[in-house]
């Protein structure tokens, strides 16, 4: 039977390192507030003024995680590539990505699921190795925040939350009877709580797309959150799937060897490593060093486990979590 099986891992961080303290100067906030709300010390912001796209940092991360699986852009027949922060408005960073690759017709689908965008990647790349549609493909989750974000005070709970950044999957169907590879995916959506962490402009649902007046009044170019409402349905949904991902699987916690939780807030993922009893050295964080990088997140934190020899080994059974805007939520759980 075929199995998704990951060849290789890559990540990039672009080289802007903005401390707590760097944000200090700029909006009315203290490292004190980012660190106890949130845990995060520090994030990565693209360059000032360096016109690098989602898409750039995704190539970045993509060369280095096929240069681990030893292929050659030639070798890929599929890209899915997972950004909240797309280069454009249209088309999309997937297809970007291809022709930086030097492809010429490789098939290309961009994922809009924000924090749970790796999961919806990787749920999707297993059911097209699966039905044999695709036989290596590769997964990118990229963003780069920092150019949409407002860095004023008015902004402060979202700016200092997240981080630019890029973590790429190579994926490749396996014909062997182990049970390893991905194992079960769980995926939801609930498009009720959209407004409840969304960037509205632009928007096609609105007669001038990008409104000049809506700019200068009310920012709506920049995202608004809930943060509220959303730190409470991730606290809560997280356990709620990670409970269904390992019934479906037919596992219990016991059988996790690490779990990579989205990294949007380091209490949500204390209070959710509390509820669910789980050790602590099975849960991965490093939201300390680069903030929420959304769909990089889980790539990039599977990228850094992998060279910290963290898990990897044969057998090593991993769960994959996420919640987010959408609201999306999910989990996967892969053995190697
Ligand atoms: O990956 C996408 C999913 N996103 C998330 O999961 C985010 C979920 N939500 C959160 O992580 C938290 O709600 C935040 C970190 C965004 C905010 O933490 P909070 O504990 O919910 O704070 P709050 O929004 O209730 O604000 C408390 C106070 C307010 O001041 P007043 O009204 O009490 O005077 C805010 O104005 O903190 C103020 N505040 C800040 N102060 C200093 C908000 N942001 C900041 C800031 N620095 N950056």
């Amino acid at each position: 039977m075929k199995k998704t099986i990951i060849k290789g891992t890559g990540k990039a961080i672009p080289s802007q390192l903005v401390t707590n303290e760097d944000l200090t100067e700029i909006m009315d906030t203290t490292d004190e507030w980012i660190q106890k709300r949130t845990g995060i010390k520090q994030r990565y912001w693209i360059p000032k003024g360096e016109e690098i796209g989602a898409s750039d940092l995704g190539l970045e991360a993509s060369l280095k995680a096929m240069k681990e699986a030893k292929w050659e852009p030639k070798d890929i027949d599929f890209i899915i590539f997972a950004t909240l922060s797309p280069d454009i408005f249209f088309p999309g960073s997937g297809c970007l990505l291809q022709h930086k690759l030097g492809l010429t017709s490789t098939p290309a689908l961009d994922i809009r699921q924000q924090c749970t965008g790796f999961l919806y990647s990787l749920a999707t790349a297993d059911s097209y190795i699966k039905s044999g549609l695709a036989k290596k493909i590769l997964i990118v989750g990229a963003e780069v925040h920092s150019t949409g974000l407002d860095k004023t005070t008015k902004g402060r709970d979202i700016t200092v939350l997240f981080g630019d950044g890029a973590g790429a999957v190579c994926v490749e169907g396996v014909e062997t009877n182990e049970d390893i590879g991905v194992i079960t995916s769980v995926l939801h959506a609930d498009g009720s709580g959209a407004d409840a962490l969304m960037v509205e402009l632009p928007a096609s649902r609105l007669p001038q797309r990008l409104p000049l007046d809506m700019l200068k009044n009310d920012a709506r170019h920049f995202p608004s959150m809930n943060g509220q409402k959303v730190f409470k349905m991730a606290v809560k949904k997280l356990p709620q799937v990670t409970k269904e991902t390992l019934k479906k699987a037919g596992l219990t916690l016991d059988d996790i060897d690490m779990i990579f939780p989205h990294q949007a807030n380091l209490r949500i993922n204390e209070f959710y490593r509390e509820i669910m009893k789980i050790d602590k050295n099975k849960i991965f964080n490093n939201i300390q060093k680069y903030g929420n990088t959304t769909a990089a997140s889980i790539p990039i934190a599977l990228n850094e486990a992998l060279k910290q020899n963290l898990v990897g080994k044969k057998g090593d059974t991993v769960l994959f979590v996420a919640f987010g805007a959408g609201l999306t939520w999910g989990g996967i759980i892969y053995r190697f």
